[in-house]
């Protein structure tokens, strides 16, 4: 039906979405130490194109524009990260007090500026000297996490509200140590596995840490990447692979977080590759969340796949659907993945934390970039999440990936996810259509169910 209308409830949180590594650049000034990924782009063969986050969109220098940008947008929130080798140089012990200034000033920006900040505290960017002394299939990385955040919490707990332990941990341990695609690029099951168990393990320790560190009672929450997965084909082999994809991708994360327990099936499959917790251990990853945040992009479709190690089952890309640079565009999983997370798990409430698209952008001659392929897609995928809060979802905010263009981690440069377009010659910044778009949806609090 056009015509309609789908209105959001009256203070919806309409936001956009960064991350340190891929904005900040100036990864040596303010007393800053490398992180993996500064060691992993340096390494050559790993990014497209040789490139690296050293500089990126300069937002390190140029965040107080950013801000501005967001004001004029009238975005209600900002989700960005901290990098946290800017805080604990060392990984532990002697804060850094430049970088922590760095967010002070952030922060108060943004309050001025009517926005709320949504501080994830852990966007990948692991300190190189923590990795050294064994990374995430480390124990004491969860130690030294809990430590960095208690940190935060001490310094920013009077003005953040909305806090998120981990940026999709799935990626962090399957991307970085499994498939090793990621940094600090390892390529052991073992350690990958170890990984997913530490970096929840060291949420839970980090929600400790930040309900006793803020003066504020904090909203804590964890971010996940979450998606549908659909078989290939109605075979007997495709719907078990499928439902062993699900396992490990959706199940691994979810079920520790909100049932206290790893999916048995996933247990299982893995086998000796999956080393047991520590008493204790899930208790604490189960400490109650405030939120959840869910990222979504597209599905994913999986096919029978005996050489894929333990799940067997290989991601497939079905011939005749829509594309992006990098994944099939699919609206409806949102709805399926919003309601499905909702009926099995009931967690608090949901923020989808990330949304977005990668489109070739570039200026036009008269200097507008008409990214008409965004709009449709955040269109529709908006109307989505109005479907599954519509059917009883209880979904607070919605953030965009990105605010600007930035350096996508093994992609580069290549893809464009911005509401702002950055020319990376001078860092220019220039609002796409689409931002503009966005700001109206803001003003209306909603879109129009047709495009
Ligand atoms: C997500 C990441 C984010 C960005 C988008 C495109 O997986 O959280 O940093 O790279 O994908």
């Amino acid at each position: 039906m056009s015509g309609e209308f789908l209105s959001f409830p009256p203070g919806f949180l309409w936001g956009v979405a960064s991350s340190a590594y891929q904005i900040e650049g100036a990864v040596q000034d303010g007393g800053r130490a490398p992180s993996i990924w500064d060691t992993f782009c340096h390494e050559p063969g790993n990014i497209h194109n040789g490139e690296t986050g050293d500089v990126a969109a300069d937002h390190y220098h140029r965040w107080q524009e950013d801000v501005r940008i967001m004001a004029d947008l009238g975005v209600k929130v900002y989700r960005f990260s901290v990098a946290w080798p800017r805080i604990l140089p060392d990984g532990s012990g002697k804060v850094n007090r430049a970088g922590l200034d760095f967010y002070d000033r952030l922060v108060d920006a943004l309050l001025a500026a009517g926005i709320e900040p949504c501080l994830t505290l852990y966007h990948w960017d692991l300190p190189q000297v923590l990795q050294d002394r064994g990374g995430w299939p480390a124990r004491d990385t969860a130690r030294y996490f809990a430590e960095y955040a208690h940190v935060m919490g001490v310094r920013l707990g009077d003005r953040v509200n909305y806090w998120a332990t981990h940026n999709e941990p799935w990626v962090a341990a399957f991307a970085g140590y499994f498939a090793g695609e990621h940094a600090p690029g390892i390529q052991d099951p073992v350690a990958s596995f170890l990984s997913a168990h530490h970096l929840l393990l060291s949420h839970g320790l980090a929600a400790e840490a930040l309900r006793a560190a803020c003066r504020n009672r904090p909203r804590v929450g964890i971010v996940l990447n979450l998606s549908p997965v659909h078989p290939a084909t109605d075979s007997q082999a495709d719907v078990e692979a499928a439902a062993r994809f699900d396992a490990v991708l959706n199940r691994l994360f979810l079920d520790p977080l909100f049932k206290h327990q790893y999916p048995a099936d996933l247990v299982d499959l893995a086998g000796p590759v999956f080393t047991p917790p520590q008493p204790g251990d899930m208790e604490c990853i189960a400490t109650p969340l405030d939120w959840l945040g869910v990222n979504y992009y597209s599905r994913h479709v999986a096919r029978y796949d005996p050489d894929f190690p333990i799940i067997q089952a290989a991601q497939v890309q079905p011939a005749g659907n829509e594309y992006s640079q990098m994944w099939e565009i699919y609206p409806p999983g949102i709805y399926e993945l919003l309601t499905r997370v909702w009926n099995d798990y009931r967690p608090p409430y949901i923020i989808v934390s990330e949304n977005g698209i990668p489109v070739a952008d570039a200026p036009d001659l008269d200097g507008r970039i008409r990214d008409t392929r965004r709009i449709t897609y955040l269109h529709d995928h908006i109307a989505q999440v109005h479907r599954a809060m519509a059917g009883g979802v209880p979904v607070r905010g919605y953030f965009v990936w990105s605010l600007t263009d930035n350096f996508e981690w093994a992609h580069g440069y290549g893809m464009r996810f911005g509401l702002v377009y950055v020319d990376y010659a001078t860092q220019a910044r220039t609002v796409k259509e689409s931002g503009w778009w966005y700001k109206g949806v803001l003003e209306a609090n909603g879109v129009e169910r047709e495009t």
